[in-house]
């Protein structure tokens, strides 16, 4: 992963700050030699301390930094294996090719969320992810999920939601911009991927006709718009929106599919699941995709839980008891600010181990709190839980039972989004999220819906690609399936299926 930095920042949080979440086991201290990788560019020189925890990891110096020591002043390589570093890489391999003609061109990469939006400035000439930036959807002050934001279109119009979107983009690319020291004019694309919804409201497109039956949607988009229409500033640039495959599975899974589909070619089946607000997910299996959408909630990214927050540095990803204590691990090592939603499994699997939480989702000491570290849990915050992994295990055996798959037949279970970065398959497994037979085969895969966006920026080719993804994949409707019905009603016990 080519990555851009400043000012001698640590590796270790461009890392982070771009996706790609690793371990560091002793919380970025420079203590133990964790989080050697591979790096090379415009880094400074290591030190003698760093060089021996590095050769007291068996690693040689002279190809190994520690990403919590690495500073770096411009642009940087990093390779992330996972047999080099107990690093948990959220690339998927290369970018294609950047297809435009400009020497000097800048590309915007969008995840447009119901809950998080994401974004990354790339220099198209090299590839470079020059910066990254999350932030809350604005659109959530409308309500948390899509159907409720429809109702408030339907009341007073969509042009509230169309600018809060609007502004809260421009204003990340802004920041993107300025950190890397860059000019807005030589943006030349765009790509905005984001559900159906999301890119109506982008558009300020009445979504009306999603929120009632028979479902149906004003766009599929696959489109390049001008910029300018909804960016002003940027007066030269194309906007792409890829396809969505229908009015509940939009263009996020069907880029997050092409974005770890030519890695996998041949072998299937897997699953991909975007534990997202509207929990979208999809099954390759004998060259075919068959899609589903279920309503998960806000929780699995830390949204409407008292203490929860977005999957970036601070927020609590696993609490454990160790010696009779309860600690918690945050990512980057910092000090506790929230709980994301693996945090929230893991306090979830924490709670049922020491009997605190039943498996009906009742807390008996309300709340729980996480140790130390200043954040503790409601009884609330678990039944938020419960609902939204009761729609995604419910939404997955029915995906699955449809297309006569066994969860015990799948190749890969790949979770999608700030959600899966730090994933633990035996948590999910115990909260009863994943089917116990998949544990293993069970994988966070980062934020495939942003990194399929920039597929398709960099290249007419992805776009075509995505395109084709939509027109053959096959959407199975649960909202009016029996069978979804009752096995959401059957996995609302946070028990092991
Ligand atoms: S040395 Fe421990 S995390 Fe970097």
């Amino acid at each position: 992963m080519k990555l851009y930095g400043r000012n001698g920042e640590k590796l270790s949080d461009l890392l982070i700050s771009s996706g790609c979440n690793i371990i560091q086991p002793c919380g970025g201290r420079g203590a133990c030699g964790g989080c050697a990788i591979r790096a090379s560019g415009e880094i400074g020189e290591a030190s003698e301390a760093e060089k021996a925890l590095i050769a007291g990891k068996g690693k040689s110096p002279n190809e190994f930094r520690l990403a919590c020591m690495c500073k770096v002043y411009g642009q940087v390589e990093a390779i992330l294996l996972e047999s080099d570093a107990e690093a948990l890489s959220s690339s998927f391999g290369k970018l294609p090719e950047y297809d435009g003609s400009s020497s000097s061109a800048l590309g915007i990469a969008v995840d447009l969320g119901t809950t998080t939006i994401a974004l990354q400035l790339f220099d198209m000439r090299n590839g470079i992810l020059l910066s990254t930036q999350t932030s809350l959807n604005p659109q959530t002050a409308y309500g948390s999920d899509v159907l409720s934001r429809i109702a408030h279109s339907d009341e007073r119009g969509p042009e509230a939601l169309c600018l809060a979107v609007r502004d809260e983009i421009w204003k990340m690319a802004e920041k993107a911009i300025s950190f890397a020291k860059a000019d807005a004019s030589r943006i030349e694309r765009l790509c905005i991927a984001g559900n159906t919804t999301m890119l109506h409201f982008l558009l300020g497109l009445d979504p009306h006709g999603i929120g009632v039956a028979p479902f149906t949607a004003q766009s599929l988009f696959g489109e390049s718009i001008r910029a300018d229409s909804i960016f002003p500033k940027l007066s030269s640039a194309e906007l792409y929106l890829p396809n969505c495959i229908s009015a509940y599975i939009g263009a996020d899974i069907a880029c997050g599919i092409a974005a770890i589909s030519t890695e996998r070619a041949g072998k299937g089946p897997w699953l991909l699941i975007d534990a997202g607000t509207n929990g979208e997910m999809a099954l390759m299996m004998d060259g075919k995709i068959t899609c589903a959408a279920t309503a998960a909630g806000p929780a699995f990214e830390g949204a409407q839980i008292s203490m929860g927050m977005i999957a970036k540095k601070g927020a609590v990803y696993q609490a454990y008891e160790e010696n009779g204590e309860i600690l918690v691990k945050t990512i980057g090592g910092a000090q506790a600010l929230g709980v994301c939603g693996t945090g929230l499994v893991s306090a979830a699997k924490l709670a049922l181990e020491t009997h605190a939480l039943e498996d009906s989702g009742y807390l008996k000491e309300d709340p729980f709190v996480l140790g130390g570290s200043g954040i503790s849990l409601t009884g609330r915050d678990f039944r938020q839980l419960q609902l939204a992994k009761s729609a995604i295990a419910a939404g997955m055996e029915s995906l699955l039972r449809i297309s006569g798959c066994e969860p015990s037949e799948l190749n890969e279970m790949l979770f999608a989004g700030g959600f899966g970065n730090f994933l633990n398959p035996d948590e999910s497994a115990r909260i009863g999220l994943i089917p116990k037979a998949a544990r293993l085969k069970a994988k966070a895969v980062g934020n495939t819906s942003l990194f399929g966006a920039a597929m398709a920026l960099f290249s007419r080719k992805a776009r075509q690609d995505i395109a084709a993804i939509a027109k053959t994949a096959v959407e199975v409707k649960l909202s009016s399936n029996p069978l979804f019905t009752e096995l959401y009603m059957d996995h609302m016990m946070f028990e092991e299926f």
